[in-house]
């Protein structure tokens, strides 16, 4: 057992583990180095020898207790022929939204679309950087993808105006994102991820009232799933007030919390394991800050299994040897 699986079944490991969601980036000079030459980020994505390599970068450098593989959330809507695009300084453009192309997906093209994704998990599970850690595969949630098919590109503070509107689409979409996420989540298992993160980034923007047709269900659907192939499931519905209510519905092994969470508070709240939760912007300050926040993270939750983690993704700012200093700070607890 890894102590990130001994954290995820409820035990409390000597050392907190440790991992960064987009620990794999742009802040790391080797990896801005094979983008400037690959600026088709899908095509990089599906490139599983660079693809690889750029997931195993961050663990060549840091003592990182897990990988997670090269790959975006928006593969899944890639592979179910709409266009994706990303574009400098704005993030991802999505094309058109054709529901009748998007219904006749098969599997069989599906897979072969994102066929390179299967091969670079393998690549990186076979590697002796990843021996006795753990390799983590993952997913957008159905209503965060949902959000990016339907808005097109990022819905920062709010959707779009009548985005409720047309619900026999919306419907469609969840059923066909609910088939295609579980053959996703299926094959990135078959090749050696061990653990799946289930990233619900736009959860935030949802009113209470509609978070149980929107993300408790169809979570919890594909948290069912994951459980059924004896695979520890970690959740992160950024943005959700009340994350206890998340976690009694949902029943993920873990949730990641954001960094507008109380940690505190939350201990007191969530009986099941918790990770994350540092704000990524820390890293952008000095050490001693860092030491000091970190510590914090590590202070409260010292008798409740915590896998370590931020809050958010690394941002490209960051100096690399700010995640060097955060993970010797983790590990000399
Ligand atoms: O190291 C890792 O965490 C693994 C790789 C990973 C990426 N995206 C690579 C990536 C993971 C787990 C994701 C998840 C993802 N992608 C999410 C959920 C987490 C979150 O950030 O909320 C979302 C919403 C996306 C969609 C997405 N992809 C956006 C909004 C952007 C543009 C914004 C940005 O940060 O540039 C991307 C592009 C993207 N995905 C990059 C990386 C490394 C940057 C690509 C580049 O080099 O330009």
């Amino acid at each position: 057992m890894t102590p990130i699986e001994d954290t995820l079944i409820n035990k409390k490991t000597t050392n907190t583990p440790i991992w960064l969601m987009r620990q794999a980036g742009r802040y790391l000079p080797e990896f801005r180095e094979i983008r400037k030459l690959n600026p088709n980020f899908i095509n990089l994505c599906l490139n599983e020898n660079l693809s690889s390599e750029i997931t195993l970068q961050p663990l060549k450098r840091f003592n990182l207790d897990a990988a997670i593989i090269f790959s975006d959330i928006l593969m899944v809507p890639y592979g179910l022929n709409q266009k994706v695009e990303f574009k400098k300084n704005f993030g991802p453009k999505l094309g058109l939204l054709n529901l009748k192309e998007i219904s006749q997906t098969d599997e069989v093209d599906f897979l072969k679309k994102l066929y390179p994704i299967y091969k670079s998990i393998k690549k990186v599970n076979n590697n002796n950087l990843t021996k006795n850690k753990n390799v983590i595969g993952f997913v957008g949630a159905p209503w965060t993808l949902l959000v990016y098919m339907i808005n097109k590109h990022s819905p920062k503070q709010e959707l779009i105006k009548n985005f409720f509107r047309d619900e026999f689409l919306i419907n469609r979409i969840l059923i066909i994102l609910e088939k295609f996420l579980k053959i996703h989540i299926e094959h990135q298992i078959k090749n050696g991820a061990t653990v799946i993160q289930i990233f619900d980034s736009w959860a935030g923007l949802l009113d209470e009232k509609d978070l149980p047709s929107y993300v408790y269900v169809p979570t919890l659907n594909l948290v069912n799933y994951i459980k059924s192939l004896n695979i520890p499931v970690i959740c992160f519905p950024r943005g959700v007030k009340d994350y206890k209510t998340f976690c009694e519905i949902v029943k993920p092994d873990a949730v990641n919390i954001d960094y507008n969470v109380d940690p505190t508070t939350i201990l007191k709240k969530i009986k099941i394991p918790i990770q994350g939760g540092l704000d990524p912007k820390i890293l952008l300050s000095d050490k001693e800050n860092l030491k000091k926040e970190t510590l914090k993270y590590l202070n409260i939750f010292k008798d409740h299994p915590y896998i370590f983690n931020l809050g958010h993704g690394v941002v490209p700012e960051t100096e690399p040897n700010m995640v060097e200093y955060l993970v010797k700070t983790v590990k000399d607890y």
